[in-house]
């Protein structure tokens, strides 16, 4: 792994190599992120994530904050000072809002999930700039992490979300994110009384788990799918995910699980994949380049390619363009990137 700064031992995750079990990384996000407190317990960190509300996105949430994630006018305007009318459409335009949320800082790498990476600060600012792919829809999240995502689809109004993933320790964190920003979540609300915006459901989705949404009774645990969900799920549904791009393992079990959901659905999957490109000096290329995102691009045509073959199933694959504001405080560097995957199996 290349490092970016010595910290206390801790390594940066900005650059990606195999890393030992035991070698602790922290995602750069932390680095300057501005602290709302300490956690549930001498780990675990809260961070503010302020982020500006673009012109037309309405939250369902934010008259219910007063406290934590307010919402306010800043009062600093671009505008023509001699211009009154458009001084106060400048002062809407930079309307703030914050999502508190509690983390780790440095973890190994099996526990990353506990974290907030880059490439969820680039989901949310592809979400704000195109809320209308979101918005009165069901999302399902995978590989949510902490849960930032989810809690910023909620917030703009997605009708039901999943916020998944398959660590209980990162789900026992999304949990507590979703409550601390005064989400509601089904746990605390039947499927009757919800209302638009106002629905996070946090759920258990391991992309190796062949059986899924075959529901399993005999597990019992906050994060289980209830019936309820998948009939939620059965009318529809668009995938988001953010920096689940970094092992090969991974990238094929998620990819799986995409074509995986139009068949078990009977749906055409639409998913928004932001990742950020990892690029370390590796000895076989003697370049600098990025395997995982090599080995990404690669599975993407060999699937649709022998998917295409068989006709029963389509997988195809575009970047999108990076044309969406920046509404989160990150380095937007030009590494992340954001693909819109479309996996379609055609049972007839
Ligand atoms: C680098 S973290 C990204 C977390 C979050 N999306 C973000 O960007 O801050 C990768 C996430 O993928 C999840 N993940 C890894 N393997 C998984 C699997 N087999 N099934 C579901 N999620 C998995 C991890 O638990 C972790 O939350």
């Amino acid at each position: 792994m290349e490092c970016d700064d010595d910290h206390d031992g801790v390594e940066y995750l900005t650059k990606f190599v195999p890393l030992d079990s035991d070698e602790h990384v922290l995602s750069d996000v932390h680095i300057n992120c501005s602290s709302a407190g300490g956690g549930s317990n001498s780990e675990n960190v809260i961070s503010r994530f302020v982020f500006t509300v673009p012109n037309g996105i309405r939250s369902c949430n934010h008259l219910d904050k007063p406290n934590q994630s307010a919402s306010y006018f800043d009062g600093e305007s671009t505008a023509d000072a001699d211009d009154e009318e458009d001084s106060q459409v400048e002062r809407r335009d930079l309307r703030r809002e914050v999502i508190l949320i509690e983390h780790t800082m440095a973890t190994v790498l099996e526990d990353v999930g506990t974290q907030v990476w880059r490439g969820a600060l680039y989901l949310c600012d592809f979400i704000l700039g195109n809320p209308i792919l979101f918005a009165g829809q069901t999302v399902l999240e995978l590989g949510a992490g902490v849960g930032l995502v989810s809690a910023l689809l909620n917030y703009i109004g997605s009708s039901r979300t999943f916020c998944t993933d398959h660590s209980t320790k990162a789900l026992t964190f999304c949990q507590g994110n979703i409550i601390r920003n005064q989400f509601v979540c089904l746990t605390t609300k039947s499927s009757a009384e919800l209302g638009p915006g106002d629905a996070v459901s946090v759920r258990c989705l391991d992309w190796f788990d062949k059986s899924f949404p075959k529901i399993n009774a005999a597990v019992i645990s906050p994060f289980s799918w209830a019936a309820d969900d998948i009939d939620v799920l059965r009318r529809g549904f668009v995938v988001v995910a953010a920096d689940v791009i970094y092992s090969d393992d991974l990238t094929d079990a998620f990819l799986t699980t995409l074509l995986r959901l139009s068949e078990q659905f009977r749906l055409t999957v639409v998913a928004y994949v932001a990742l950020e490109k990892r690029l370390n000096f590796t000895l076989e290329d003697l370049a600098v380049c990025s395997p995982p995102y090599r080995y990404f691009q690669r599975k993407l045509c060999e699937l649709s390619q022998t998917i295409e073959a068989s006709t029963r199933a389509l997988l195809m694959s575009e970047r999108l363009p990076d044309n969406f504001p920046q509404c989160f405080q990150y380095e937007r560097v030009p590494e992340l990137e954001v693909w819109k995957i479309t996996a379609t199996i055609n049972l007839n």
